[in-house]
């Protein structure tokens, strides 16, 4: 068959699944029970996926885990992941089991602001533009508020509206800035619908004022995902001698826990693996509550990058024999919208959680990127990360391999002790089925 095809989304999904089996499939009739078998057997289930995005063949399924024991702010919660990565989950709840004994973790929200723009091209006098900005600014937020009074309700809303410059960096373009407050929804939405009407009333009112040869010109609105001051703090600290680590006395392997974070504050190479480790904490839990974890990642090292260099989001330091350890994030999330009521398990996961406001959510996704971080460095500056990965990942390796469940059983305790390789756990497997 042809892998060019015109009408592809006009086709039903028995057709466009038949398609791409035909086309693609090295075993069309394999592949075709492939995705039969990832389609949930419930219908109205199966529906609600079709409908999330275009051309669905099937559903593309990440296990659904949790991590217990977060003590944050004096509440205890259980978190849900939603992650591949094998060691995430054991990572998450160990790091919480050993910070709930130490006070747990604390968090502070430091700014739920998120931001909008217009762009404009301008090539009049700037003075004209103000001056047309400032007399019908109130006349364009008045024609936004049949848009704007629900979410003023939720107590969000528009916060400001600005007019900047921007011909310095590129002529001809300024920039109309807004700043919003979204209550409990991530606001994506809201927002871009308040640009683009925004937009439209800008332009019909800048018709009537300026010439043709001056018309100031919508370039695009949208939203920014950059949002450094939608921020929250996670912290965690323990005086030192409570640190109660193994092989290292505790003086020194708090310094070299603190090294290794400043390491990952100056060397970008090292700072980008550092915010990997957090953020397989963030993403497994933003993706269990339905939130855009593109928006965060992109948002969050666009402010790791914000003095010019790319620094880890965390920082360590010891204090008067007290190790703090914090991480600030910027996160744009709702539990309200979206796929919140959508996605069957979101609304599990919300639910695990206590249905958490959005406020409250971005305090339990920066814990979750400070415990991880703080397994991550741990295992690092103590044994290493590969022996708990390996481990982790032995199940992994032995199902690739086509080992069952008793196999699976005898080789993960002969891997206890041993060094987890893929040519020692291969060789273990052929010795067992040999009778050795
Ligand atoms: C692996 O997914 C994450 C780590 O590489 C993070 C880090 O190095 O800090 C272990």
């Amino acid at each position: 068959m042809s892998k060019k095809i015109e009408g592809f989304s006009k086709l039903t999904k028995a057709e466009k699944i038949n398609w791409v089996a035909e086309t693609h499939g090295e075993n069309p009739s394999a592949f075709k029970a492939t995705l039969e078998t990832y389609n949930h057997s419930n219908p109205e289930v199966q529906k609600i996926h079709d409908e999330f995005i275009e051309n669905t063949l099937t559903n593309h399924y990440l296990p659904l885990g949790v991590a217990p024991n977060f003590l944050i702010d004096g509440k205890w919660y259980t978190i849900p992941m939603a992650i591949e990565e094998s060691s995430v989950v054991a990572a998450a709840s160990k790091a919480a089991k050993f910070w709930s004994t130490k006070g747990g973790f604390k968090t502070e929200v430091l700014g739920t602001e998120k931001v909008g723009q217009i762009h404009l091209n301008y090539y009049g006098p700037t003075e004209k533009l103000n001056r047309f900005f400032d007399e019908n600014t109130s006349r364009f937020l008045n024609e936004l508020s049949s848009i704007t009074e629900s979410m003023e309700r939720r107590g969000g809303g528009i916060q400001s509206v600005q007019l900047i410059d921007k011909t310095n960096a590129l002529e001809g373009y300024y920039q109309i800035d807004l700043r919003f407050e979204t209550a409990d929804a991530m606001g994506a939405n809201f927002i871009n619908t308040c640009l683009e009407t925004l937009a439209k009333s800008f332009t019909n009112a800048a018709t009537l004022t300026f010439e043709a040869d001056e018309l100031p010109e919508v370039v695009m609105s949208i939203l920014s995902n950059y949002v450094p001051n939608c921020l929250v703090r996670a912290s965690v600290s323990t005086p030192i001698e409570q640190l109660g680590v193994n092989q290292l006395d505790a003086q020194s392997y708090a310094k070299k826990f603190v090294r290794a974070v400043n390491i990952a504050r100056e060397e970008p190479y090292r700072a980008v693996t550092h915010n990997k480790g957090i953020m397989n904490g963030v993403d497994a839990v933003i993706i269990a509550t339905g939130n855009d974890f593109r928006a965060v990642e992109a948002g969050v090292h666009a402010y790791a990058s914000r003095d010019g260099k790319y620094r880890s989001l965390s920082q360590a330091k010891i204090e008067k024999d007290t190790l703090h350890f914090w991480l600030d994030i910027p996160l744009a999330l709702g539990t309200v919208g979206g796929l919140t009521s959508l996605h069957p398990l979101v609304k599990r996961s919300l639910e695990i959680l206590d249905k958490p406001s959005a406020k409250e959510l971005m305090r339990i996704v920066a814990v979750a990127g400070l415990a991880q971080n703080f397994a991550a460095v741990n295992s690092l500056v103590t044994t290493g990360i590969q022996k708990g990965h390996m481990k982790m990942h032995l199940l992994n390796l032995l199902s690739a391999l086509g080992a069952n469940e008793h196999e699976k059983q005898i080789i993960s305790k002969q891997f206890s002790e041993q060094t987890v390789t893929n040519s020692a756990v291969k060789e273990a497997l052929t010795k067992l089925r040999d009778g050795h």
